[in-house]
């Protein structure tokens, strides 16, 4: 069965915030994010957290990558990690990422990370060891194109956000049918979230959504990464995972909307969906 997502359906899963609330009580998210060829990536992943409303949003990034998101990232606490020649995280990073994991509400592994042996490894030993909700995005999902088993070993259902490519990588699936979709999240025990023109949220219990928001200026490096943000921010905040998905979903395409109608298609940038995000979310005040 196929669920329509729209402006109201997403009301409903939005929370007012309470007015006593601390920054306790809006999560505290890690994302495993970035390497020396990709700073951009990470960037706009911990952003996106931030502007989603976390709490606290810890960066986790090789220290070659460091120096540049210390001074690119102003709330977030960006913590420099063991780095191979390669500029990607190296295994020695393994223990520090599993005691941040350790402290987290939600757990984002992946935008901008890079490919290696070490970077896979340590995808499947936070998966594995991770009691947290986990989001895994980009050469997160890259890493586990031997190792997709793992995914069954999660505490819990593991949200993917692969656009065509990686999910094509990951399973083998070039153009998947809906029915695909929704058996890949039910073997994997998975929710996945498909990206492209119409988003498609497959639950592993058979649910399925579809996103109608967005336009093709979001076509464009940098906007699923805001997407990853966004949504492990909504998972830290408490929210069910797969109302997580649907709502990030539509308010990310929402503010490429705002984003088009103010600066264009053409023009629009990743950023300017961080831009527009807090207009958007002004409804929930
Ligand atoms: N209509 C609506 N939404 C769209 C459209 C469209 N025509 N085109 C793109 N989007 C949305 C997608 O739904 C998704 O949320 O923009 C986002 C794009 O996310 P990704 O495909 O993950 O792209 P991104 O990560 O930003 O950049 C490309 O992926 O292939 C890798 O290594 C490559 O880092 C690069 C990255
Ligand atoms: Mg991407």
């Amino acid at each position: 069965m196929m669920t329509e997502l729209d402006q109201s359906y997403v009301d409903r899963i939005i929370p007012e915030r309470a007015a006593e609330a601390n920054k306790n009580d809006f999560g505290r998210v890690l994302c495993v994010c970035g390497c020396a060829g990709y700073t951009g990536a990470a960037y706009f992943a911990a952003q996106g957290a931030v502007r989603m409303g976390s709490g606290v949003v810890t960066l986790a990034t090789p220290e070659r990558a460091w120096p540049v998101l210390a001074v690119k990232l102003n709330e977030p606490v960006v913590r420099p990690m063991p780095c191979g020649a390669d500029g990607m995280l190296s295994r020695e990073a393994l223990p520090a990422l599993l005691s941040l994991a350790e402290k987290a509400d939600a757990l984002l592994i992946g935008c901008g990370l890079g490919r290696s042996y070490a970077v896979a490894e340590i995808v499947v030993t936070l998966i594995e060891n991770a009691k947290c909700q986990i989001v895994l995005d980009a050469d997160g999902i890259n890493a586990l194109t031997a190792h997709k088993d793992i995914l069954r070993q999660a505490a819990q259902p593991v949200i993917l956000t692969p656009h065509a490519g990686e999910f094509a990588r990951l399973s083998g699936l070039e153009n998947p049918q809906q029915g695909e979709l929704t058996l890949f999240a039910r073997k994997m025990g998975c929710i996945l979230l498909y990206k492209g023109h119409r988003t498609l949220i497959a639950a592993p219990d058979g649910r399925l959504y579809r996103n109608h928001s967005g336009n093709p200026g979001m076509a464009k490096g940098g906007s699923g990464d805001v997407l990853a943000g966004m949504l492990v921010s909504l998972c830290g905040q408490g929210l069910d995972p797969v109302d997580a998905a649907c709502a990030a979903a539509w308010l990310h395409g929402r503010a490429g909307d705002m984003a088009a109608n103010a600066r264009s298609e053409y023009g629009m940038t990743p950023g300017d969906l961080l831009h527009f995000l807090p207009d958007l979310l002004k409804r929930y005040n």
